[in-house]
């Protein structure tokens, strides 16, 4: 048997439900993954809430893993039984089901993983880590010497933005929500960090600007940031709305990016930074090699056993994890 932690309605974190399965076994391209750990990450809250629907319930929940080929179906040639792999549940429209002793996935989606990356990290960073990079080196790529505003900077996500970006050679200014989530953020590549509610977010980067602006906000708390993000924004600045973790925007005239500057708004999605295999690869590449170098580390603050994984989800939209959150196996 194979435990896996399902939905068989949308609701709260008490509607997550520890299921007893049949081991799955792979059809044609694709691999049975032995997961040792799962990633805990927002789009599962908005899974689990119906916020974003899933094709089908019941569902195993979870868009990311990190575990061992147990089994591959025909013509899966990624990756070899006994391989070390972590992986993305697949685009658009594609089931979870990472929070689960064994997961069924796409052969095209297995990232392998070298020695000096151990299971909980890879579960933390590929999602998470994926993202990272295709904000700042293909949604808005970031040029050195660039400043830049991310909020949520001391998430899963924002972790690795600011870090990643103090390698292209970036200057970051970061928000976050607490002084304890400050100190976390400077000590990961945060020159500046504001927090947001006690202070206001577009006079303090007005001012680290000269009066200018940032050409680039990463903003994936929607809602509560929204105006704050444009208003920090310079002459044909860019805002990369990439998430709602705090509710979603409200109808936009975009007749007003005009007298604020030309601005620009586009809503990313990882999806569609990794169309192909190639480009996967490629960002997949360049992330492993930043994190086994350790130009980049991968928090990984918060682990909680399967059963307890509505723990998790109750401490992530509580606002009360820092980095990364894990479900180990
Ligand atoms: N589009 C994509 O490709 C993509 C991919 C991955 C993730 N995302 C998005 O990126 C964001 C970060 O994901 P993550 O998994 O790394 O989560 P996270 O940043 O670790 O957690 C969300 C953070 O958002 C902030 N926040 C502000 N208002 C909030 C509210 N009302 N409720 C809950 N949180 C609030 C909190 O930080 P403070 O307390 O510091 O404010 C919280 O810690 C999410 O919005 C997610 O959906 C998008």
């Amino acid at each position: 048997m194979s435990r896996a932690i399902r939905i068989h309605e949308n609701g709260g974190p008490e509607v997550l439900r520890l299921d007893d399965l049949t081991v799955p076994e792979p059809g044609p391209g694709q691999a049975l993954i032995r997961n040792k750990a799962a990633g805990i990450n927002f789009i599962d809250l908005h899974q689990r809430a119906g916020r974003y629907p899933l094709p089908r319930l019941p569902v195993t929940l979870g868009m990311e893993g990190a575990g061992v080929v147990e089994a591959v179906g025909r013509g899966v040639t990624t990756a070899s039984v006994g391989d070390r792999v972590s992986y993305v549940m697949g685009g658009h429209g594609a089931v979870p089901g990472s929070y689960a002793d064994h997961t069924l996935v796409d052969g095209e989606a297995l990232i392998r993983l070298p020695d000096e990356i151990d299971d909980e990290t890879a579960a933390a960073m590929t999602l998470k880590g994926l993202t990272a990079h295709y904000l700042i080196r293909g949604a808005y790529p970031i040029e050195a010497g660039e400043t830049i505003l991310v909020h949520a900077a001391a998430g899963g996500v924002g972790l690795l933005i600011c870090q990643m970006a103090k390698v292209l050679g970036a200057r970051v200014i970061g928000t976050v929500g607490s002084e304890e989530k400050a100190d976390l953020a400077s000590a990961h590549g945060c020159d500046h960090v504001v927090i947001y509610g006690k202070e206001d977010v577009a006079q303090r980067v007005k001012a680290l600007t000269g009066g200018e602006g940032v050409p680039v906000v990463y903003d994936a708390v929607g809602k509560d940031t929204f105006e704050a993000s444009l208003a920090s924004l310079k002459v044909r600045g860019v805002l990369v709305s990439y998430g709602t973790a705090s509710g979603p925007i409200p109808p936009f005239n975009i007749f007003e990016l005009n007298p604020r500057g030309s601005l620009y708004i586009t809503s990313a999605g990882l999806a569609w930074y990794t169309r192909s295999r190639a480009e996967l690869m490629e960002r997949a590449s360049e992330l492993i090699g930043m994190v086994a170098t350790g130009d980049i580390i991968v928090p990984v603050r918060q682990r909680f056993s399967l059963e307890d994984a509505a723990d998790a989800h109750r401490a992530l939209e509580g606002r009360a994890t820092v980095g990364g959150s894990v479900l180990t196996l």
